[in-house]
């Protein structure tokens, strides 16, 4: 990278952190935690989720912090980069393929949400959700365009068309300010903010009583036994779905296996610490999930509505139809939505920012590009992505895609890329060597047998099973087996396909085959640097 020397740098351990944390604390902390787990039934998602974060998060974020440092002091910033340097192999650059797809397409569809949230939180200060009569899933389905492919391309108040627009410039101009000026400066101000937010909704959700004193059994205690109670543990256990969940959960939330960390990571210094640093990012992000996410959107949506208002709402209608709804029966109801959706805005911008980086990162160094045109580059193939998500936008049907293929699949190849080259290629001992370098605290040394042999076990267990349950749609019974693929498969195979599924599936592909190309020409260029001797 001779010709491309990278000058820029974390200005504090704390911002780095920040950073990370920024990245890890977002829409899956406030939304898809509590909608998973009161899915799955509380008490039995969550021992499935904590041995998924000590045997899947915690390790392969500790891999991913370490190979991220290494990577950067060779010289390189990017997913393909860190492996073309980490793994001789001339494939091994490939390995850093996920570390790139996978933030810059889950970018394409999680800002189009970051601009629900910002367009929420607008509509709810200007009054638009205490008027009398609204509608909220009408104002729903007709923001998103959940209803008709095109409808949301629109620049209304009560339109998302604006917000997209808002939100992609935000994005970039920070990124564009680099990695101290931009993403630290934001995650410094918006971190804070947001636990502030949090807090004080908390504190507002905690204290709703019993609203109606006609339906007493509608209390804020019920609301969070509905939520946590255990029930039944040994039935929901036997589930391989809740294990899937549980696993995806933990990827997406912690940002581990994305490609962000790694990129993050890169800028940090040599003796700079790793483990304490990856280990406190977690913990944060743990604390807003369980903590703050967990007690705020379930409890207040069962006062209000009861278990019945909960059960079979995905995600997003939780979070967008039913929690507006909610709000609008509280005192003080305007102003507790808009802070809600501006603490969702603050918690997705600085999840987002983590998802340009990596790409930025790597057309400067792959393809020797400026910072400028590296950045137009990425805005042009993101704005690509994100105008599919926008146009395809009946039953969300583009976003859901780009999830499920993106989002979930790749994500468990490339945790398994990550985590392997750590236990097996640098080596299980010299990766923990290289990890404590400038550490403040040491990996307790079970995690040795953990990271070499129990993650990649459970990763390549619970990957199996989640394609047996996709894919073939296995109903897990050896007595009586069922095969029904499910919609993700129909959708794109079979008399029931849809064009828009199909549609996007094939951008994934060119994408995909577009970006290998690049990582082969990037080789050229790194080959001709390392031969050259004037490697910096
Ligand atoms: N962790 C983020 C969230 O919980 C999502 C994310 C994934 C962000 C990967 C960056 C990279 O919403």
């Amino acid at each position: 990278m001779a010709d491309t020397p990278s000058k820029e740098a974390w200005s504090s351990r704390l911002g780095v952190i920040l950073a990370v944390a920024g990245s890890a604390v977002g829409l899956g902390n406030f939304l898809r935690f509590p909608g998973l787990a009161a899915q799955y039934g509380g008490g039995a998602f969550m021992i499935a989720y904590f041995i998924s974060l000590l045997l899947l998060g915690i390790p392969i974020g500790w891999a991913e912090w370490t190979m991220g440092r290494r990577g950067g002091l060779a010289g390189f910033h990017s997913s393909p980069g860190i492996f073309y340097s980490i793994v001789k192999h001339p494939l091994g650059k490939y390995l850093g393929l996920f570390g790139f797809i996978v933030p810059v397409m889950v970018y394409m569809y999680y800002v189009y949400i970051e601009a629900w949230c910002l367009g929420y939180a607008l509509n709810a200060a200007m009054g638009t959700f205490s008027e009398p009569g609204v509608n909220f899933g009408e104002f729903f389905t007709k923001f998103t365009g959940a209803g008709q492919d095109g409808a949301s391309i629109q620049f209304g108040l009560h339109d998302v068309g604006i917000f997209v627009l808002l939100v992609y410039v935000f994005n970039f101009y920070f990124i564009y300010r680099g990695i101290n000026k931009g993403v630290e400066l934001v995650c410094k101000w918006a971190m804070p903010i947001l636990i502030l937010i949090a807090l004080l909704i908390l504190g507002r959700v905690l204290t709703l009583g019993t609203p109606d004193l006609a339906k007493p059994e509608q209390s804020v205690i019920n609301g969070l036994g509905y939520m946590w109670n255990p029930k039944e543990i040994s039935t929901g256990l036997k589930n391989p779905q809740l294990w899937l969940a549980a696993a995806g959960q933990i990827f997406f939330s912690l940002s581990v296996g994305f490609g962000a960390i790694i990129t993050y990571a890169s800028y940090l210094r040599r003796k700079d610490d790793v483990v304490l640093s990856g280990l406190t990012a977690a913990s944060a992000n743990e604390f807003c999930e369980v903590g703050l996410g967990g007690l705020i959107t379930v409890p207040a949506a069962f006062v209000f509505l009861g278990a019945a208002g909960i059960v079979g709402q995905g995600t997003f209608a939780l979070g967008f139809n039913v929690l507006p709804y909610v709000f609008s029966q509280m005192p003080a109801g305007a102003f507790f939505a808009t802070i809600f959706f501006l603490l969702l805005f603050l918690a997705a911008v600085t999840s987002s920012l983590s998802m340009l980086q990596p790409g930025i990162a790597f057309f400067e160094e792959g393809l020797g590009l400026g910072r400028k045109q590296a950045m137009m580059f990425l805005g042009l193939l993101t704005a690509i992505g994100t105008s599919l998500v926008w146009w395809f936008s009946k039953d969300l049907k583009a976003l859901d895609t780009i999830d499920f293929w993106v989002g979930t699949v790749c994500i468990f190849i490339g945790g398994a890329a990550l985590i392997i080259v750590f236990g097996w290629v640098i080596g299980i001992d010299r990766g923990f060597d290289e990890a404590h370098e400038g550490a403040e605290m040491r990996i307790p040394r079970f995690y040795k047998p953990i990271m070499k042999y129990i993650t990649p076990l459970y990763l390549g267990v619970i990957f199996v099973m989640f394609i047996l349950a996709n894919v073939f749609g296995w109903n897990f019974s050896f007595a009586e087996p069922k095969f029904a693929p499910t919609g993700y498969i129909t959708d794109l195979v079979g008399p029931n396909h849809s064009n828009s599924a199909r549609m996007t599936f094939g951008f994934i592909v060119i994408t995909i085959i577009f970006i290998c190309m690049m990582i082969k020409l990037a080789g050229k260029r790194w080959d001709a640097a390392r031969n050259g001797g004037n490697k910096s």
